[in-house]
């Protein structure tokens, strides 16, 4: 008999893509199907995320929430990284939770369903050569892991410790994968891992040499496959020929996530990231110069616990000078068993205030860059339709809608920019 699985998402690209090998998992080993109804669901999935503290807390009472209102005889599993970095005490607190699967081990998700109370967390396991199921339903854009787990240190940052040590994928799989998707619809190919462009380090089989750049090189070669997009690159493996590539390779999308998270140095260091302001400015002249229409993302942590008030504005002054496309702003949140978590937090009033400036900067910075778009021509793919119109993005990476014109998902067209309401761009076809 068919089962019905609910399941719920949080955090990065990476736990989306755990979901949908979980969902194509259960369906073919195990008979179940989605629904968007806990309330009918034999089993209930929360495939949860660590990176910050507020979430983790808010985790028990969403398993209570959950607890209430599902079957009698569903079970609920919590996955992802709080799962491996609570381990049994998700059971312990909440006894309703019938099985906890850490991140990385996804691959067991068939048996650990039968299971009573089972807690599989294991940091070193190796799913880097498990070909998951792949009966995931058609999509214009596919999400494939080229690499699993992270071999950093960020002094703040949780997920080394949720996601273990970093191994590449073999990139016959990659490549094995991407035909697949390709061949059920996809024609965007989001390339995911922690640090994407550390591809070809470390494998967990005897495998050619080989980096990110040539892993590029080979996924573009994939007929049907129209952009290729990647996520989170390190800015300090951006070599010269990684930036080159991307430059010039007429598939790679022309946006960029480069995650700063600071632009002092002094907090850089005390992040241990493992590079400069001045190396990152220069990488993202070298990428400007290159490739002049360029989308430039970002990530950026304000009050780290060493963050003085002169380091916030050095973190001002990069913001304004790289005009970031896109800005992730989160403030600090200490992690237990990170490097960071015993140094003294700074004042709650002062990290909303600088939090605050940031984002303002940042709003005038987008308003004064989509105001230059007007009458822009942009080649875009076609992601969205509704009653109202159809939305996609374009090349390097902005959102732009089309008012009353059906068009067709997948498709792409050239549209020119009219108007600009509130940082949003709306454009007609050409
Ligand atoms: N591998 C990526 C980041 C993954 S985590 C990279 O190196 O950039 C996603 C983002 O969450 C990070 O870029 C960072 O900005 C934020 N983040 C991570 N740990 C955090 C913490 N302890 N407090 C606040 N934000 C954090
Ligand atoms: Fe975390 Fe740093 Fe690894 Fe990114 S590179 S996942 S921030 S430890
Ligand atoms: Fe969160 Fe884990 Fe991703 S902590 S950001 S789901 S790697």
């Amino acid at each position: 008999m068919t089962k019905k699985l609910f399941i719920k998402t949080f955090g990065c690209a990476m736990n989306t893509r755990d979901s949908d090998h979980i969902i194509a998992e259960l369906k073919e080993k195990a008979n179940y199907n989605l629904t968007q109804d806990a309330k009918e669901a034999d089993l209930i999935i929360l495939n949860t995320c660590s990176v910050r503290e507020k979430p983790e807390k808010k985790l028990f009472s969403e398993i209570g929430s959950y607890a209430a209102i599902k079957k009698i005889d569903a079970k609920i599993g919590i996955c992802g990284c709080t799962a491996s970095a609570l381990g049994e005490e998700i059971i312990k607190k909440a006894p309703s939770v019938d099985f906890v699967l850490g991140a990385r081990n996804v691959s067991k998700i068939s048996s650990i369903i039968h299971k009573e109370k089972a807690v599989e967390i294991e940091i070193n396991h190796d799913e880097s050569n498990y070909e998951f199921c792949n009966n995931i339903e058609s999509n214009i854009r596919a999400l494939i892991n080229i690499s699993i787990g992270c071999d950093k240190k960020c002094s703040y940052c949780i997920v080394p410790f949720t996601r273990g040590k970093e191994i590449s994928i073999p990139t016959n799989l990659i490549l094995k994968e991407a035909k697949a998707r390709v061949e059920n619809g996809a024609k965007e190919i989001i390339l995911l891992g922690q640090n994407v462009n550390n591809y070809g380090t470390r494998f967990s089989i005897p495998h050619e040499k080989i980096n990110f750049t040539k892993l590029l090189q080979e996924v573009s070669k994939i007929d049907g496959i129209e952009r290729i997009k990647f996520v989170s690159p390190h800015p300090l493996h951006m070599d010269d020929e990684f930036i080159e590539e991307f430059a010039s390779n007429k598939k790679i999308s022309k946006y960029i996530h480069m995650p700063m998270q600071s632009g002092s140095n002094a907090v850089l260091k005390d992040m241990k990231r493992g590079y400069t302001r001045e190396w990152f400015l220069n990488r993202v002249n070298k990428i400007k110069s290159l490739c002049p229409d360029v989308g430039i993302g970002t990530d950026i942590i304000v009050a780290f616990p060493s963050e003085k008030e002169e380091d916030f504005y050095d973190t001002l002054d990069m913001v304004k000078n790289i005009e970031f496309d896109t800005m992730y702003s989160f403030i600090y949140s200490p992690r237990k068993g990170t490097l960071a978590f015993n140094m003294k937090e700074i004042d709650s009033s002062i990290a909303n205030m600088r939090l605050e400036i940031l984002q303002n900067l940042h709003k005038q910075i987008l308003n004064k860059k989509a105001k230059n778009e007007i009458n822009k021509t942009h080649r875009v793919m076609i992601e969205n339709v509704s009653d109202k119109g159809s939305e996609g993005r374009s090349d390097n990476g902005r959102l732009i809608k089309i008012d009353g014109t059906k068009l067709s998902i997948g498709n792409f067209y050239d549209v020119v920019i009219t108007k600009n309401e509130n940082g949003s761009l709306f454009g007609k076809t050409i």
